[in-house]
């Protein structure tokens, strides 16, 4: 071969706009940094918690078969997922996480030329893997209240969309749609539209008004909600979601996804985690009260903030990038948005939460 190579020949073009996922730092270089001895990473939208003790036991037992390929088809734990809510496994489909099923419907449905309608700021893979499959991302705004504006993604739908994507509770503003506000939505979707529903942190929810994603699943119509282990069960290491959709689409999935796409490990777990209520209910309790005292705090130095019904909440702060620092060097990451003069805090255990609190009121203290 003679002269320099030209690489664009091999690569796709559509491919152009994607950016490489940028991980956070990793705990030696934040070691470096901070000058406290305890860590809170708060900035993933993971849990503070390890696994379920009946995960973790269930693992344990576990290890000495993974000399053997997992369950291709992850049937125990579909069968499970059907049991549990009632839905017929035919209409479920497991993932290596939940990403791994946002990725694989849109290879599924898209096409050069299509588009996709997704409020903004959002989870990033709703952009990535529209690109990867060469179709236009159209990003609406979000409502004044942190939440999807489903109106306007009514209006940004056209001829060639595809898919629209719903975040709710959000990522990163921690806001939901209402469950009228769905409804009138998913009667004015027109059925040339797949709905995507991201229910990621459906389990935390606490209102009452707030939109039940799966209390309009049908089977029948195009429309998939997505939830996942990584949240409020801390599978987020092992990767496993879940999704609920029409058969039709669920073969569809199976078809081009890996054979072995969840691994062994990760569908024990998440049965464990299924039959474990208790455990659930106590995660759900902590995550709340942590959410109502870092809320206060915000309210009483007079933060803005969107009052969460996710295990993070969107703080508004002067500057950014500065604050993310600061709480940095104390300890305590963050996920910063600086374009948006916002910052995407974690609800941590107890003591992360104390943390997080006395750290803002150093940062922005009262008169
Ligand atoms: C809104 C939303 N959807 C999906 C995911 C992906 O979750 P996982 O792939 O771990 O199931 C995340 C992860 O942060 C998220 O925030």
């Amino acid at each position: 071969m003679n002269g320099e190579m030209d690489w664009s020949l091999f690569f796709r073009k559509e491919l152009e706009p994607v950016q490489a996922y940028r991980p956070g730092l990793r705990e030696e270089q934040i070691r470096q940094i901070a000058k406290a001895d305890t860590i809170y990473k708060l900035s993933s939208n993971e849990s503070p918690l390890p696994p379920f003790p009946s995960a973790l036991k269930a693992m344990r037992e576990a290890l000495s078969t993974l000399n053997e390929y997992p369950d291709g088809s992850s049937h125990h734990l579909t069968q499970l997922l059907s049991w549990h809510y009632q839905i017929p496994s035919e209409q479920i489909i497991v993932g290596n996480g939940s990403n791994e099923l946002i990725d694989l419907i849109a290879q599924t449905c898209l096409e050069p030329g299509d588009n996709v309608v997704y409020g903004w700021p959002s989870f990033v893979v709703y952009r990535s893997s529209a690109q990867i499959a060469g179709a236009d991302c159209r990003e609406v705004a979000l409502a004044a209240d942190g939440s999807f504006d489903l109106d306007a993604l009514l209006a940004a739908i056209d001829q060639r969309t595809k898919i629209v994507t719903v975040c709710t509770p959000n990522n990163p503003t921690g806001a939901v749609v209402s469950a009228a506000a769905l409804e009138d939505f998913l009667k004015k979707v027109p059925s040339h539209v797949l709905v995507v529903l991201d229910a990621a942190y459906e389990e935390f929810v606490d209102d009452e008004q707030a939109a039940a994603p799966l209390a309009y699943f049908d089977g029948q119509r195009p429309y998939v909600v997505l939830r996942t282990f990584s949240k409020i069960y801390a599978l987020a290491g092992l990767r496993c979601g879940y999704g609920f959709a029409p058969s039709i689409l669920v073969e569809m999935l199976h078809k081009i996804r890996e054979p072995f796409n969840v691994n062994a490990l990760a569908q024990i777990a998440a049965r464990a985690c299924l039959e474990d209520d208790e455990e659930l209910d106590r995660r759900r309790a902590l995550n709340t009260a942590g959410k109502r005292n870092l809320c206060a705090c915000f309210e009483r130095l007079g933060l803005k903030y969107y009052p969460s019904e996710a295990n993070f909440v969107w703080v508004e702060v002067p500057d950014a990038a500065a604050t993310f620092d600061a709480l940095l060097s104390k300890g305590i990451i963050t996920r910063p948005f600086p374009e948006a003069n916002g910052l995407r805090v974690g609800i941590g255990d107890t003591a992360g939460v104390t943390a997080t609190i006395t750290a803002f009121e150093t940062l922005f203290p009262t008169q």
